[in-house]
This record gives C-alpha cells, structure tokens and sequence, in this order.
C-alpha cells in the first residue's frame, strides 16, 4: 500500500519546478509533506510554485542546468545548508521539433546537455557521501518519444532514448550507495511544452495525436503521482525502470 507518510519531512530537489510536470511535482510532494528545493532558471516563476506549495520549508534555488560541471559542487553546498536529500527529480527538459535539413548540431547539443547529461550530474552530485539519505531515489523524466518514432523529432526522441539506458546503467551503479533510480515516460500531457509543440503541428496532425491516447491527454497531477510513487519506499524494490504513463499512447 502506498504509505502516504513516507516523504514527510524529507528533502527532495526537483529540477523544472518553474513549470509544467516540475511545479505538479513540487506540489503534489508538498501535499505529501516534503520539503522542496525548486530549481529552474526563472526565479519569478519558481516564486510562483513556491506559492503554491503545502508546509513550510520549501526553497527556491535557480540555477541553470547547462552548466553541468558545476551540478555536484552546487548540491555537496545544497546538503551542507540544508541536510541530505531523499532524492532528486530531473523534470527540467528541452523540447526540439526540427526537420532533419533544418538541424543544427548546436541545437542537438544543448538538449542533449539539458536532457541527458544534466541528469547524469544530477545523479553524481546525489551520489556524494553526505548529499543523499539511503535509501535515496531518482527519478528521471524520459517520454513515450524514447520508445517510439516520430518525424522531427529525432533529437528529443534520442534524448529520451538515453534517459532509458542512463537509467538502467545508473541504477546498476548505485545500487550499493542505497540509491535507486527510474524513470517516467509520460504521453502527451497539458504543459507548456505542448503548447509549443502544437505551434508545429497543424490541427489535425494535433487531434491525431490526440486520438492516439486512448484516456484523453494528460494532466501534470497524472505523472506527478506516479513520480511521488518511484520516490517513496512502496517501490523499494523497483529499479532501473522506465515507467510508462501514457493513457494507452503506447499499446497501439
Ligand atoms: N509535457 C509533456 O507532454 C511531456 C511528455 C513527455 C515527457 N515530458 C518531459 O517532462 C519534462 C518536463 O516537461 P514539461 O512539459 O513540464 O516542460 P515545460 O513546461 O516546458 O518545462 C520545462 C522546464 O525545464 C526547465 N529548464 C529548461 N532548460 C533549463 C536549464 N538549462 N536549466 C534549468 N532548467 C531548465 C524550465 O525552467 P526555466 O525556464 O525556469 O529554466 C522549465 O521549468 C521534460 O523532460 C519533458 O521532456 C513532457
């Protein structure tokens, strides 16, 4: 049974709190008695989910996750303040829709730094002896993009592709430090990344996509639970997995 007390007064860093799956994220695990550490470039707007949250003790931390070297000094500094982490939730992601002739290597480049090697460092800045609790938990957000194909979309859809296998690989390596690691692949949910996907997309390559999802489209609370889930310790034993949630996109 999932035990609804189990992140009481535990700290949780969540990346791309300022919006979308991020911000649903800090509030549904305020809501469950977790301290947040919201993080995201845009301080208003991480003020704006800090308003939002339950409980006290939340904190707002901008910071911008493409200076990824600078990731595990920034959370060894974050554990020193403010005590070890229960776990982190890399919800900051960058979305791209760019035909193949159009695709510029820089642009891959900065998604990939942002998706992919973001989390990685996330991940090696948890690791280090005094910044997680153990057990400790991470969650990644992937996406059905990295399970299936689709036009335009070929670098985001590799950008997920590797949260899979990074999360596999990971969750192998630390394993003897007590930290698991999984991972969402959410469909298409009602964010602000699908409003600018939609500026891609005529309306009737938008309701295609729409009727792909058996349930109807997602909202942000949908995939926050499932992460509120793979952080607390109902999933001990689950690990290394992707976790689909996706209203049916996927059983086509
Ligand atoms: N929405 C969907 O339908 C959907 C489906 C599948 C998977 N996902 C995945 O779920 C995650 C969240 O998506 P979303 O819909 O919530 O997106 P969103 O509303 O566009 O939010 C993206 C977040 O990423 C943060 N971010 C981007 N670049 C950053 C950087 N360099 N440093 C720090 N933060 C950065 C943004 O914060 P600032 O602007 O404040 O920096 C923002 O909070 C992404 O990984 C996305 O790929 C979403």
């Amino acid at each position: 049974m999932f035990n609804s007390t189990a992140l009481a007064d535990r700290t949780i860093l969540v990346t791309g709190a300022s919006s979308g799956l991020g911000r649903a994220t800090c509030v549904v695990l305020s809501q469950l008695g977790a301290r947040v550490i919201a993080v995201g470039r845009d301080e208003g707007r991480l003020i704006e989910t800090a308003e939002q949250l339950e409980g006290n003790g939340h904190l707002v931390r901008p910071f911008d996750l493409s200076n990824v070297n600078d990731i595990p000094p920034w959370m060894k500094s974050l554990a020193t303040d403010h005590g070890p982490l229960l776990g982190v939730v890399h919800s900051a992601g960058q979305h791209l829709a760019r035909p193949l002739q159009m695709l510029k290597p820089d642009a891959v480049q900065e998604l990939m730094q942002v998706n992919v090697t973001a989390g990685m460092m996330l991940a090696k800045g948890l690791r280090q002896r005094g910044v997680h609790e153990s057990p400790a938990s991470i969650v990644f957000l992937s996406s059905v993009m990295g399970q299936v194909g689709q036009a335009g979309v070929s670098a985001y859809c590799a950008s997920k592709g590797a949260v899979d296998a990074m999360t596999r690989s990971l969750a192998l390596e630390l394993a003897p430090q007590g930290i698991r690691v999984n991972a969402v692949a959410p469909g298409q949910v009602e964010t602000e990344m699908l409003d600018q996907q939609k500026q891609t997309l005529t309306a009737e390559q938008f309701d295609r996509i729409k009727a792909m999802h058996p349930l109807g489209l997602g909202q942000p609370e949908d995939v926050a639970h499932a992460i509120a889930f793979l952080l607390a310790d109902t999933s001990r034993w689950i690990n290394g997995t992707t976790l689909t949630v996706d209203g049916g996109y996927t059983i086509h």
